[in-house]
């Protein structure tokens, strides 16, 4: 009867070690997000230029893209960068349904971002154990993804839906949460959000313009990104 109980509570030490460690690893990865301060989101129409974009921040000291299901070429965007350039972080943005975070982790996405609290994605994420940062805009919001025990969210549409004032009043009661604000973030705004407590980091494409991508002008990815990047440092040192 001893060695039952020693057993299973050598047994219950590991699968509590493990959950840790799995627990841990999701909150690394959304920390070294933290740490890089932005979060380009691409909007991709053709994974052939996918890796030559991944260079490209890369390049301007940025090593992570968030490739969102806009487009047809996601997919396969995410799997190339994935495979090619392993030392960028990847992730899937506009994720809508659990079989896309499906297909985005299958492709080697290692974070996964929807732009609402859309229950099935983040509950497909968390039985997963894939960091995933859904969108949020009300406290309502904030209190299901606290639910769950998410608490560093999305804050999406940033500026449409009051910006900075808005983050400032919704932040106040969650003291514990962090917001990765996006949507209408630009070189201009970036150091004003940085600045906030709550901001983890910021999303934006206004440096991945898929106009840009298609038309390969990955000098000027880089040039953006180094900007970006600069803003980041400055506020933050
Ligand atoms: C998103 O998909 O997260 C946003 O559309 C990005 O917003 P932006 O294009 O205003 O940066």
């Amino acid at each position: 009867m001893k060695d039952i109980l020693t057993a299973s509570s050598i047994l219950a030490d590991f699968f509590f070690d493990f959950c840790t460690k799995r627990g841990q690893l999701m909150t690394d990865l959304l920390e070294k997000l933290g740490l890089l301060g932005m979060v380009p989101v691409v909007k991709i129409d053709r994974s052939e230029d996918a890796v030559e974009l991944g260079r490209a921040l890369m390049a301007g000291g940025l090593p992570c893209a968030e490739i969102t299901f806009r487009t047809e070429a996601a997919e396969e965007a995410i799997r190339r960068i994935s495979s090619s350039l392993p030392e960028i972080i990847v992730g899937a943005g506009t994720v809508l349904s659990a079989d896309q975070a499906d297909r985005a982790v299958s492709a080697g996405a290692q974070f996964i971002v929807s732009p609402g609290f859309n229950q099935k994605v983040v509950d497909w994420c968390l039985q997963n154990e894939i960091p995933v940062t859904p969108g949020v805009v009300t406290p309502t919001e904030i209190d299901m993804a606290l639910d769950r025990g998410l608490k560093i969210l999305k804050f999406f549409p940033a500026e449409a839906m009051g910006g900075i004032a808005t983050l400032k009043a919704i932040s106040a009661p969650y003291r514990g949460v962090k917001f990765i604000p996006t949507g209408g973030i630009n070189q201009r705004n970036l150091a004003d959000y940085l600045a906030q407590p709550s901001v983890h980091c910021c999303g934006g494409s206004w440096l991945v313009e898929a106009n840009l991508i298609s038309a390969g002008r990955f000098d000027e990815i880089t040039r953006l990104t180094k900007d970006a990047v600069s803003v980041v440092r400055l506020v933050r040192r």
